[in-house]
């Protein structure tokens, strides 16, 4: 078969609802509608997020085509992500992409959201630079850390993940209890650029050599906060810069010394990052820093390629249907999916 030209992505795993139009590695329109609605609950109300994307994604689709300047009639197939994620929000993306590749007569193509925000890094760049295969990612969300040997666009090995929380929800919980609205991590970020990173000092958790683990360190700052705040009730307001700063400074240092030593083992001389976690500004210069001092390219993905986006949906769906790895319309979402 011949290579896509267009190809439609929908995107609707957790609480944004986006469509995306490729032609080939280029996005033409990349639209995410977010919802606020979870901000008062202090997370995702998987419930509420399923309606919400019921309502947006017909206007998010549409306005995708129109950006994209294109009949639908062009579209030459249409990729959706099965998941992991909210099996609610999943089912809103997956029932649409069928009915609309069924009523077009198109090939459906399902991606894995996990890979697809690996893969993002193969979207048309300025500078038209790649990572060379294989690389290792670290993808950083808000349900995911995971260190992936990425072979070819198409294979993938977990070298190791989390065994509790995954960093993304380090950030927000901690955010939390800092009493900031969700998601937490973008503030903590922009907290922390005027905070001081070695003001206060957290526990490095005792896990395997590629493993994660960041729920002790969010139960450490819950305890740490407690005890300051009985001493000096406004502890946090007049520490929050430097509370920031030293978490974030401490968060970064876990996760680049174990990319680190998986590089060690590996010895791809390409390091990427990946996911929401990933528009984290000390993730990025640190990264930067570390490829420098380990002889080794480094990508970072644009902002729009880190959170949540049918963009990667589309460019990993591309990958799919080059190695002819089509879906048809018995395809399920599911809530788990391993990379
Ligand atoms: O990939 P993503 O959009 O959704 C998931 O698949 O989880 O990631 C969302 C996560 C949230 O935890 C959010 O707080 C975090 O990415 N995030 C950040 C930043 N921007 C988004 N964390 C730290 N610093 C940021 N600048
Ligand atoms: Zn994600």
């Amino acid at each position: 078969m011949t290579l896509p030209s267009l190809i439609l992505a929908i995107e609707s795993s957790c609480d944004d609802t986006s469509a995306s139009v490729l032609r080939n590695n280029e996005v033409l329109s990349n639209l995410v509608a977010g919802q606020k609605i979870h901000e008062q609950y202090g997370g995702v109300v998987p419930e509420l997020a399923s309606r919400a994307h019921q309502a947006n994604i017909l206007p998010v689709v549409h306005q995708a085509i129109k950006e994209a300047n294109i009949s639908i009639n062009q579209l030459d197939a249409i990729a959706f992500t099965k998941g992991p994620g909210l099996l609610g929000s999943l089912l809103v993306g997956t029932s649409f992409a069928k009915g609309l590749a069924w009523s077009l007569n198109i090939p459906l193509i399902e991606v894995n959201h996990m890979q697809a925000h690996i893969l993002a890094h193969f979207i048309k760049n300025e500078n038209d630079a790649y990572p060379d295969f294989p690389f290792i990612c670290l993808t950083v969300s808000g349900g995911h850390t995971q260190l992936v040997l990425v072979k070819s666009a198409i294979e993938f090995e977990l070298i190791g993940q989390t065994i509790d929380d995954a960093v993304g929800e380090a950030y927000d919980k901690t955010a939390k209890l800092l009493g900031l609205p969700y998601p937490g991590g973008p503030l903590i970020d922009k907290y922390a650029q005027k905070g001081n990173p070695n003001a206060f000092g957290w526990p490095t958790p005792d896990v395997g050599k590629f493993e994660f683990s960041f729920s002790g360190i969010k139960t450490s700052v819950l305890y740490f906060l407690q005890k300051q705040v009985k001493l000096n009730p406004n502890f946090i307001q007049e520490n929050l810069e430097d509370i920031c700063a030293s978490l974030q400074h401490h968060l970064v240092k876990i996760l680049l010394t174990k990319l680190a030593l998986a590089e060690k083992k590996y010895q791809t001389k390409n390091l990427a990052i990946a996911g929401g976690v990933s528009a984290n500004s000390h993730l990025r210069t640190s990264l930067t820093i570390l490829g420098e001092k380990l002889g080794a390219k480094t990508f970072i993905p644009k902002f729009e390629y880190c959170t949540d986006n049918a963009a990667m949906i589309g460019i990993a769906g591309r990958e799919l249907f080059k190695s002819g790895s089509f879906s048809n319309l018995s395809s399920k979402p599911t809530a788990r999916l391993a990379v």
